[in-house]
């Protein structure tokens, strides 16, 4: 069980506010210990990790690779070195549609993704066709959130190289089967790619459970700062992977002539790492695992099933995806007949509740539904009842405020 008023004291955010902050799925907030982590690094431990042979530095080094193994444990990866740190779910998506495009696509080849992708894990994959001459198919997805399995086998053909889909799409919320996916792509022979960003914060991720074969995140979504991500591979595929990015420490040995890379992780590391940001998600990690990521779950679900079982009795407002609170994970994605959303986020804003409006970097999804755009609230464990409430009767309030009468 959670205390949220305990949990609350951790996250300075909540001292001075009246905002009910619910775009938890654009970025969490931070609690004190993250904060604390990166300033005792950068005050105190500060210099260049794998440069220096003076003790600042080896130590700098070793907290860095200390923050990797604590991500690799945290998703059960096999060995530290299939964790890769990027800035983002962004950037780990564009590396990985980068390398593994090189390495495997050629022309006429096919690569599915779904038509409720965040255009992180679109855009990168048809650069990547657009190059090599491949070609992109679209998984379609049902009213509720879900995909229909038969539907993905009925898209694979000889010619598909690469599936990459969401774990929790960010306009539904809803978790996917990724380990019954994982095995429909195996057998069918392409590579497995999964964009995790909103699944990793809220439900426990084991990849080597999933049998995924890489996976994205962002650490600011799960209580770290921004600008750190990761990118988590199968160690195989990643030792015969070109790099993405070149520079810095991801050679072995370069002449005029030859260039021989480094292992992984470091050959996709280039450059100056974000030794900051690794150290902020390892506390992360630590905050996240002293609450239980079960325990985070739970309080999500109870949240959001207080906020369905009231939006369902107020007319007009149409909830995205399932009916069930479980298939949610905090994330109810809207609309209001008759009113824009921006004029919802606004209206919200005015009654100190923070919501997203747009198409949430979902833009295809949106033409896919029909449906210019919605409003999001994303709901995290650190949110009150009380904050869902001023919610639920800010949107009870939109429709009268706009001049309709029912
Ligand atoms: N990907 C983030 C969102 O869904 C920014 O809001």
């Amino acid at each position: 069980m959670i205390d949220v008023k305990e949990i609350r004291k951790d996250f300075p955010f909540f001292d001075n506010t009246k905002l009910a902050y619910l775009d938890n799925s654009a970025t969490s907030q931070r609690p004190r210990a993250v904060v604390e982590a990166v300033a005792d690094y950068e005050y105190y431990h500060n210099s260049n990790p794998f440069r220096g042979l003076y003790e600042l530095s080896i130590d700098a080094t070793d907290r860095y690779e200390a923050a990797r193994k604590k991500v690799a444990d945290f998703v059960n990866a096999a060995s530290e070195n299939e964790i890769i740190f990027t800035r983002n779910a962004s950037e780990s998506l564009n590396l990985v549609a980068y390398s593994l495009s090189e390495m495997v696509l050629n022309e006429g080849d096919e690569i599915i993704t779904t038509v409720v992708e965040h255009h992180s894990n679109m855009l990168p994959w048809r650069l990547a066709a657009k190059k090599h001459n491949a070609t992109i198919k679209y998984l379609k997805v049902q009213d509720d959130g879900s995909f229909d399995i038969e539907d993905l086998k009925a898209l694979l053909s000889p010619k598909t190289k690469i599936v990459a889909m969401t774990a929790m799409s960010n306009v539904y919320g809803r978790v996917i089967d990724i380990k019954a996916f994982a095995k429909v792509v195996h057998d069918a022979g392409a590579y497995f790619v999964v964009d995790g960003a909103q699944s990793v914060p809220h439900s426990k991720t084991d990849v080597q459970d999933l049998d995924v074969d890489f996976l994205a995140f962002s650490g600011h979504k799960m209580l770290a700062p921004m600008g750190i991500g990761v990118l988590y591979g199968k160690l195989d595929i990643l030792e015969k992977m070109p790099p993405f990015l070149s520079g810095g420490e991801m050679i072995e040995y370069v002449t005029f002539d030859d260039i021989t890379f480094a292992h992984s992780p470091h050959r996709f590391e280039a450059g100056t790492v974000n030794a900051g940001g690794a150290i902020g998600l390892a506390a992360a990690i630590d905050y996240i695992q002293s609450i239980g990521i079960e325990n985070i779950a739970n309080r999500e679900l109870s949240l959001t099933k207080l906020a369905l079982d009231e939006i369902k009795n107020i007319p007009h407002v149409t909830v995205l995806g399932s009916d069930k609170a479980e298939d949610h994970h905090g994330i109810i994605t809207f609309k209001i007949d008759g009113v824009h959303p921006h004029d919802i986020a606004a209206i919200m804003a005015d009654n100190n509740v923070a919501v997203r409006a747009g198409h949430h970097c979902a833009e295809p999804l949106h033409h896919f539904i029909e449906i210019p755009s919605t409003t999001r609230a994303s709901i995290m464990f650190y949110n009150t009842e009380d904050e869902v409430m001023q919610f639920v009767n800010t949107l009870k309030r939109i429709r009268p405020m706009m001049g309709y009468e029912d």
